[in-house]
């Protein structure tokens, strides 16, 4: 088969990696690729956002499947353009990526088919969302969020009006997001244990991956402004197998099927970020993609072959497909970031060791921003750099093998976290942090 990969990040390179190892797969395109996803595909010189020339050249090459990795194409139509073709694509149409392109949709969404979530309202006019703000009626903490695509920046969580007010007034005004703030959610703020819940559909079957647990500050101890996500490991705990049914019949059946039913069949992955409070698990919001780094743990733990599975979304018959199984191995990703990350970073800094890390066994090093410069060296291009990735019996053992690796590996300037699958108390794991 011949299969072409959108996007560039490290979410990408191991869906690249995942897609190389398997027998089915003859030939790998990757747009635009990264030199990390260039050991598996041949890579082309066209954007994730160039929608048009994607489609183009999707159409013009006859992929046997599109995989789409990040959200903006998504969004924006890609999936729509390639499924009129008839050119069979691993990702939700731009209508049911609305679950992620509009908050104000999806909480709406939420509403309409009783699915857990915080309590919220929806403004679009500055003075009404200022004065909900500042009533003595207003419960503080909140949380306040741009409706559309924000990069992950677009949430603050204030715990009084003036700060609440002064983030409405940024997103509404539009400095802050352009249109993507036009409109705002404010939100009750959930108190918990925060998931990564993965689930692929093929429009009205689906299949639940395993749980993830990403570390979204950049810092230790949860400290410190978010980010992409630092690192992130599978399987996360806090689930046990009622709560995991209770989770299917609650969030996810009525998710895929109300999405069915308002004519938005979702295809591709589904991902759920969760915050398991103490009434159970909600919905913090949903992506209609793969998590970054979370891909970067799932896919080496998967016991066979991801690209039939995708394959079985793409083509609506993922409900004749044997349902997925997990490892019992663990996976630990700690993502290394450029020096300044998630702020303004440097660029251009030669990268070493990333050979001695990956003779490491159980080791594989994700590239996330990186390039060759002029010289032929692998350098830095981008906030998070890498996702190293290990393997192990159980958590311990790959967070152990995952930092000797990130020992491994320098740059001027380069920052990680030391926490990631740190062990945590009993209280935190069952939501109380
Ligand atoms: P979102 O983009 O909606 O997932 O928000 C990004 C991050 O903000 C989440 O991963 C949470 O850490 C935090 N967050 C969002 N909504 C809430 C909420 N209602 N209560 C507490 N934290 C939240
Ligand atoms: N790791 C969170 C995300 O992919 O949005």
């Amino acid at each position: 088969m011949r299969v072409l990969l959108i996007g560039s990040g490290g979410r990408e390179s191991a869906l690249a990696w995942a897609l190389g190892r398997s027998p089915l797969l003859t030939d790998l395109t990757c747009a635009p690729g990264n030199p990390g996803i260039a050991r598996h595909a041949r890579r082309v010189a066209i954007g994730a956002e160039e929608v048009g020339a994607l489609a183009a050249h999707a159409i013009a090459e006859r992929y046997d499947l599109v995989v789409v990795g990040p959200e903006a194409p998504l969004v924006a139509g890609l999936a729509d353009r390639l499924r009129d073709a008839g050119r069979p694509v691993f990702g939700p149409s731009a209508a049911a990526a609305a679950v992620e392109g509009s908050k104000a949709f999806s909480k709406a969404f939420m509403a309409r088919h009783g699915i857990p979530t915080a309590a919220f309202r929806i403004f679009d006019d500055l003075e009404e969302a200022r004065r909900y703000l500042r009533s003595p009626e207003t419960a503080y903490p909140l949380v306040v969020k741009a409706d559309g695509l924000a990069a992950g920046k677009g949430v603050v969580i204030a715990g009084e009006p003036e700060t609440a007010q002064d983030a409405a007034t940024e997103m509404l005004s539009g400095r802050a997001f352009g249109d993507a703030g036009r409109s705002i959610v404010v939100e009750e703020r959930l108190v918990g244990r925060e998931m990564s819940y993965f689930v692929l559909a093929d429009g009205e079957a689906f299949v639940e991956l395993a749980p993830c647990r990403d570390y979204k500050r950049v810092g230790d101890g949860d400290l410190g402004p978010n980010t992409g996500g630092m690192g992130t490991f599978s399987p996360a705990p806090g689930l046990d197998r009622p709560s995991r049914e209770r989770l299917r019949e609650t969030i996810v059946r009525p998710t895929i099927r109300g999405l069915a039913a308002e004519g938005r069949a979702f295809q591709g992955v589904l991902f759920i970020g969760l915050m398991l409070t103490e009434s159970g698990p909600r919905v913090l919001e949903y992506n209609a993609r793969f998590g970054d780094p979370e891909t970067q743990v799932l896919v080496p733990r998967l016991d066979g072959d991801w690209l039939p599975l995708l394959l079985a979304c793409a083509e609506g018959r993922l409900g004749r497909q044997p349902a997925p199984a997990f490892r019992e191995d663990a996976a630990v990703c700690v993502v290394m970031a450029s020096g300044g990350y998630p702020g303004a970073t440097t660029k251009g800094r030669p990268i070493h060791g990333i050979e001695a890390a990956e003779a490491i066994p159980g080791v594989v090093v994700f590239h996330a921003g990186t390039e060759i410069d002029v010289s032929g060296r692998l350098v830095t291009a981008g906030g998070r750099v890498l996702g190293v990735t290990a393997t192990g019996h159980d958590l311990p053992a790959a967070r152990e093998t995952a930092y000797r690796a990130v020992a491994e590996i320098h740059w001027d300037g380069e920052h990680h976290r030391s926490d990631i699958a740190a062990p945590v108390s009993a209280a935190e794991d069952r939501g109380g942090a």
